[in-house]
């Protein structure tokens, strides 16, 4: 088989891709390791910045999280015992955030590559890169087995949407990587419960631990809350889920918080992670296979719409006009708008969780910001601007 470009991974990052080049001419392939039904099965991030909405809009992926999702002018923080305060986006930088969840993405993506024939390989396996230094001459290829059967797909590039455990970013010679990693001592327990949401996406700093409320819809929440690392899902009961979450909260709050059965719980450790570059020759990487933020803040998927966004530039630029420009920035231009998420996911996560070894100087340092974000109109916007991300670097 031959192709323009082959997309490993068929997460948001991939079929983003795949979809953007389809609509500039260019051909891709993508190659997924799991089956169609375990991709779209996967309950993650829920919060998209204003800059992922326009890119959604302007591919025709907006039509059902037009109708189905909901804008939101700002976040809330609370801390044991105060009164929470609203992190303004809209009236800051008259940008809005739309809670829309990244599965309804997902099964969006995968509706719109189904109409317009999309080749998406699922079920492959032992996908290896070859020919993507960039020496003069080489021809990139990638090989695979799939049922049993080996394939080989010839391209011009490859862009490696694999995720955090994927081969892309692997394949990169160690000497050419260098990796920036924070593993923090704790992780998050997620459930998801049919009953009425909070009205806002609320993140608590507790003695006891962090917690948030999130939602996808009218009657669909979504709750977090920081557990020990090592912790497993079997030793959550939903009770003893209900009550730690409803003990973190305010006491006004925690007083509507519904409670009932949940029917999704998993456990996620928190990592910050990035590895430079994000090209290699032909191979130039997206989303989670090059970064990983925690969860706080809501970044991990927004960050891999970002990438594809200059990535599908830059290769529109070079299919269209011939011109490598763009294609030479790409790794530059996307680590800038990365490392500031990942300072932000960094620096909130810092503030609202408990760590194990915090001293009581440190737990004083971290009410003290608090209360100064609560009481400071400049904080609350700097970290309104540093929620909404940053606008996209644009190129005349
Ligand atoms: P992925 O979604 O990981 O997609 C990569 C795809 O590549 C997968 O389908 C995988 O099966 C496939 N793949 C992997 N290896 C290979 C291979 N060798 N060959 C072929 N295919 C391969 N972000 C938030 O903002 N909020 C959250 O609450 C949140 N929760 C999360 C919970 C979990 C458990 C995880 C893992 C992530 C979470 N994230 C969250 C992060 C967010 O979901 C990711 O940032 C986002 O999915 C990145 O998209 P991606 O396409 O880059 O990677
Ligand atoms: C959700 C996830 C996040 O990581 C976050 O910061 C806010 C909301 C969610 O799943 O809805």
């Amino acid at each position: 088989m031959k192709t323009q470009v082959v997309i490993i991974g068929s997460g948001p990052a991939g079929l983003l891709l795949s979809e953007i080049l389809h609509r500039h001419g260019i051909e891709s392939l993508v190659l997924e390791r799991q089956t169609r039904e375990y991709v779209l099965s996967r309950i993650r991030a829920g919060v998209l910045e204003s800059t992922t909405v326009d890119v959604l809009r302007a591919n025709g992926l907006s039509e059902r999280m037009d109708r189905e999702g909901h804008p939101h002018d700002g976040m809330r923080i609370a801390w044991a015992g105060r009164d929470s305060f609203l992190v303004d986006t809209a009236s800051t930088l008259g940008r809005r955030f739309m809670v829309y969840g990244q599965t309804a993405i997902q099964e969006d993506l995968y509706a719109a590559a189904d109409r317009r024939g999309q080749t998406v390989l699922t079920e492959v396996q032992d996908v290896v890169l070859h020919e993507f230094d960039g020496r003069p001459g080489a021809k990139p290829y990638v090989t695979y087995t799939r049922h049993g059967q080996a394939g080989r797909v010839d391209c011009e590039f490859i862009a490696g949407c694999d995720g955090f455990h994927g081969v892309s970013r692997r394949s990169i010679p160690e000497s050419v990587r260098k990796e920036y990693e924070k593993v923090y001592p704790f992780g998050w327990l997620g459930v998801m419960a049919r009953v009425k949401p909070l009205p806002d996406i609320t993140y608590v700093n507790h003695p006891q631990g962090f917690a948030l409320a999130s939602y996808r819809n009218s009657q669909l929440s979504r709750y977090y809350i920081q557990v020990p690392v090592d912790d497993k899902v079997e030793a959550w009961s939903d009770d003893r889920f209900w009550s730690e979450l409803t003990a973190r909260f305010p006491a006004e709050m925690a007083e509507m918080i519904e409670t009932g059965p949940t029917i999704e719980k998993s456990i996620a450790p928190l990592r910050s992670f990035v590895s430079e570059p994000m090209r290699y020759g032909a191979l130039y990487l997206c989303g989670d296979a090059a970064h990983i933020v925690p969860p706080t803040g809501a970044k991990g998927l927004n960050l891999a719409v970002s990438d594809v966004f200059y990535l599908s530039r830059a290769l529109a630029s070079w299919y269209g006009q011939g011109k490598d420009e763009l294609l030479n920035n790409y790794s530059a231009m996307a680590l800038r708008r990365v490392w500031s998420s990942v300072r932000t996911s960094w620096y909130l996560t810092t503030l609202l969780h408990r760590f194990p070894h915090f001293s009581d100087f440190d737990q004083k340092a971290q009410e003290h910001e608090l209360d100064y974000l609560k009481n400071s109109r400049f904080a609350q916007a700097a970290l309104a601007e540093q929620y909404a991300g940053l606008p996209f670097e644009m190129v005349s």
